[in-house]
């Protein structure tokens, strides 16, 4: 892989921890120049990647960096950062459901939106937007994250088959149960001992293996993949 993304530069969001270091590291790796994002006024970047802060869930924090990503130039857009509560559906609040859309649909909304003009105009680009299985199939507890994560499928399906005929590829990636810190929030230890049973691999997921699949997506081998959504579960969700 090293040297593919030679001269292609990229934005990952979430880039700080867990799926999304994984994704920048693997994209710097293959050549690219990475800027990753994070919260923190300060936060750290993966070994050789430049760090932005923003907070998804201020507007005013998500246009200043739609400005900036125009002015990038950029190649490839990876839309990691996201976040998931989980909860009874008679007792979601509604600014936590507002939120969480912020992050995990809104603010990649203004992202594709905001590099999109570029990547027409150089005739190549590449969009990951990364899903979940919980935006593919749902369960109980997780009305609010499967809306924002169904949504963004529904958004990138809709890009892709807007901007393709201008070289610009835009597909989601939707993971399965990945071993994350937001997984062990979410799940917990023995949450995670009795979920595995049901893995048809028997083990999480690593975000290497997402960053794989997501580094092949971005890459010149990509040419005629647009406006999926991959799954990559294990077979969790097959079964
Ligand atoms: P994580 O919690 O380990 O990292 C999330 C990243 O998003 C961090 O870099 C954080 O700074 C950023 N982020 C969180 N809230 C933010 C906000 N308000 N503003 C800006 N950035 C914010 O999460 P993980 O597990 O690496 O997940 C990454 C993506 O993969 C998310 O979109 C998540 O929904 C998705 N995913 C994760 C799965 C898993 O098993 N871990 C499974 C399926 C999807």
């Amino acid at each position: 892989m090293t040297g593919l993304l030679a001269g292609r530069k990229a934005l990952v969001t979430g880039g700080t921890r867990g799926i999304g270091v994984a994704i920048a590291a693997q994209l710097q790796l293959a050549g690219a120049r990475v800027t990753v994002t994070g919260r923190q006024p300060a936060g750290a970047a993966p070994e050789g990647c430049a760090y932005y802060a923003a907070d998804f869930a201020d507007p005013g924090a998500v246009a200043a960096l739609a400005v900036k990503a125009a002015e990038w130039d950029l190649d490839i857009l990876v839309n990691n950062a996201g976040i998931n509560t989980i909860g009874p559906f008679d007792q979601i609040v509604p600014a936590d459901f507002e939120r969480i859309h912020a992050v995990n649909v809104y603010a990649p909304f203004r992202l594709c939106q905001a590099v999109l003009p570029g990547m027409r105009r150089r005739r190549w680009g590449r969009i990951v937007n990364i899903s979940s299985i919980f935006g593919v199939v749902t369960k109980e507890l997780r009305a609010s994250y499967s809306a924002s994560k169904f949504g963004l499928d529904g958004m990138t399906a809709a890009l892709a088959a807007e901007a393709a005929v201008d070289g610009v590829l835009a597909n989601c990636v939707a993971p399965g149960f990945i071993e994350t810190d937001l997984t062990r929030r979410v799940l917990g230890e023995a949450g995670i001992a009795d979920l595995v049973t049901r893995i048809p691999i028997r083990r999480l997921g690593q975000p290497k293996e997402i960053a794989a699949l997501v580094a092949w997506l971005v890459g010149p081998e990509n040419t005629y993949l647009t406006g999926q959504n991959i799954v990559i579960d294990g077979g969790f969700t097959r079964v």
